[in-house]
This record gives structure tokens, C-alpha cells and sequence, in this order.
């Protein structure tokens, strides 16, 4: 598939976009400095893969963020068990949970994703959600593939 192009220059710190790529969706997030926070200060113990040591993004995306900038997150948006979409919850009040750090919640299952796709332990997903390649071609302008 062609790669395709995501214009960020209206995204909100805090919003979502969703573009397609190869007939999948990929979440484009602009996090803000405290949802950053909370994604590199999450206890790693809680977290399957916090490493990614599994290869579930290109080997330039490295970090807790899993992210080239840190505001921009990249991810396929498709659960890593089997296949269904996770719903968006940014916000420590979202899910029911001692210190959700804001992520993705997949209602298929029950799995859980921190804001970087990491995985938590103990659910049915077996790895992070994947990051696509990608690159900025201008400060608003990435390419996803
Ligand atoms: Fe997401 Fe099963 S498909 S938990």
C-alpha cells in the first residue's frame, strides 16, 4: 500500500485523529505535557513489554513514548489479541483502575494500553500496539508508511 499523509496542523494537544493505512486505522494523538508525564512516570511492574524489547515499531521509535516527538504518538489501532479496535481514554478518570495513566481501553477482552500502546500485564493482548513507520515531512505533515 501507498503510504499516506496526515495533516496535524489542527490537532488539539489532547485530541485524536485517525487516518487509514493499508486498510488499517492508525491513531495519530497529540499528547500534552501531562499526559507525557504520566506515560513516562507509569510503573514499568504494571506494564508486559514497557521496553518494547518486542518489535512492534521501527527501530527509530525507542523510549517509554514510543514516538519520534514526544507530543505526536503514532499506533495502529487495532488490539494486538485479536483484532479489535480499543476505545480511546486519555484521562486518569476513564477507566476504573488504580492510577490509569490515560490510554486505550479494548472492550473485546479487557486489555490495556498506556498512551504509548504499551501493554499491561495480565490481559489478553500479548504485545504493545504496533507503531507504523512514519516520518515528518514538515512540522504538520506526517507520512504514514
Ligand atoms: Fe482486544 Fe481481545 S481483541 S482484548
Amino acid at each position: 500500500g501507498a503510504p499516506v499523509q496526515a495533516d496535524i496542523s489542527k490537532l488539539e494537544p489532547g485530541q485524536r485523529m485517525t487516518v487509514e493505512w493499508r486498510g488499517r486505522p492508525v491513531w495519530i494523538v497529540m499528547r500534552t505535557p501531562d499526559m507525557i508525564e504520566r506515560t513516562e512516570n507509569f510503573d514499568p511492574a504494571r506494564l508486559a513489554d514497557p521496553d518494547s524489547q518486542v518489535q512492534q515499531q521501527p527501530a527509530y521509535v525507542t523510549g517509554p513514548l514510543r514516538s519520534i516527538r514526544p507530543e505526536i504518538s503514532v499506533l495502529i489501532g487495532i488490539c494486538t489479541h485479536l483484532g479489535c479496535s480499543p476505545l480511546f481514554r486519555p484521562n486518569p478518570d476513564d477507566v476504573d483502575m488504580t492510577a490509569w495513566p490515560g490510554g486505550y481501553f479494548c472492550p473485546c477482552h479487557g486489555s490495556y494500553f498506556d498512551l504509548a500502546g504499551r501493554v499491561f500485564r495480565n490481559v489478553p493482548a500479548p504485545a504493545n500496539l504496533e507503531v507504523p513507520p512514519y516520518r515528518f515531512e514538515s512540522d504538520d505533515i506526517i507520512i504514514v508508511g
